[in-house]
């Protein structure tokens, strides 16, 4: 299990609790100038994201949904700004204070009110999630379980929490991509002559770093015949896969849209579970 031998749940939560207080996000904010929370800063710190991730517009509930929808792992708040905007009733889960004051901050944006706001939005992790039995009508996690260090229990805990016939929406990064055999073939000399960092670390470096250069403390990766199993316990699960990096050939960058359709449904770097309990 990269990232977690040898550790115990505290130490994981813990690390990720201080790492991902710098927003995760803050990277493409930067890139597009955004260095305050402004709305219209905001607005373009999602157009910059949304415009990153073309396919997420497909996994988000339609516009006319209701009902009550959590969402774990928030990051700078581009997913829960939108699933806040419509006619859900939102709440966040996030293990480390930064994303969860900014979360906050959205909602007053929309008009909640500060106690509600912190009500609707806690420090939690999503191993034990502060919510009763069968709540929900969504549940999403974009991003955020293959680093709590037990994608299974982060699993059972939101099929808990969503009502019979709720829906999930997570997204895990693939064990076997395009992506992974490029690292793997880049990362062999280093591995065969045992110098630098691990192959471990450089795999979380590659998927998640601090603006300081330090990776994501832990990082899992997930088969999509591991997900189905994961997901067994539903009554019915779907996964696609998204997401490529932009090919360079020859130092020639081809554009990274070109890659978001077929190439990306076989060998993507994200796997996208929907699941209905
Ligand atoms: C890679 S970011 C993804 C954020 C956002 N969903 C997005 O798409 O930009 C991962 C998020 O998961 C949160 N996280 C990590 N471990 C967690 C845990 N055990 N419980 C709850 N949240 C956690 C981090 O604090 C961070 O906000």
């Amino acid at each position: 299990m990269p990232g977690t031998v040898g550790r115990d749940q505290a130490a994981i939560d813990a690390g990720n609790a201080a790492f991902w207080n710098e927003l995760c996000g803050t990277r493409l904010a930067r890139a597009v100038g955004v260095t305050d929370a402004s709305p219209e800063s905001l607005a373009r710190y999602d157009a910059a994201y949304m415009g990153f991730y073309p396919y997420l517009d497909r996994y988000l509930p339609d516009a006319g949904a209701s009902g009550e929808v959590l969402e774990i792992g928030l990051g700078y708040g581009t997913v829960g700004q939108i699933l806040a905007s419509g006619g859900l009733t939102y709440h966040g889960a996030d293990i480390a204070e930064g994303p969860v004051g900014m979360m906050r901050h959205r909602l007053g944006h929309l008009g909640v009110g500060p106690e509600q706001a912190e009500d609707r939005v806690r420090v939690a992790s999503a191993l034990e999630l502060p919510y009763e039995d069968e709540r929900f009508d969504y549940a999403y996690s974009i991003g955020c379980l293959h680093h709590t260090g037990d994608i299974p229990r982060a699993v059972a805990e939101i099929r808990r929490v969503l009502k019979p016939g709720g829906t999930a929406v997570v997204m895990l990064y693939a064990k076997h991509s395009a992506r992974q055999a490029w690292l793997a073939a880049w990362n062999l000399p280093s591995r065969l002559l045992r110098r630098g960092p691990s192959h471990d670390e450089r795999l979380r470096w590659r998927y998640d770093r601090s603006l300081g250069g330090e990776a994501a403390p832990t990082t899992e990766f997930t088969s999509v015949a591991e997900a189905k199993r994961i997901f067994g316990g539903f009554a019915t699960v779907q996964v696609r896969r998204e997401n490529m990096d932009e090919p360079v050939i020859w130092r020639l960058h081809v554009p990274r849209t070109w890659f978001l359709g077929w190439p990306a449904r076989l060998a993507g770097r994200d796997l996208y579970v929907t699941a209905v309990r």
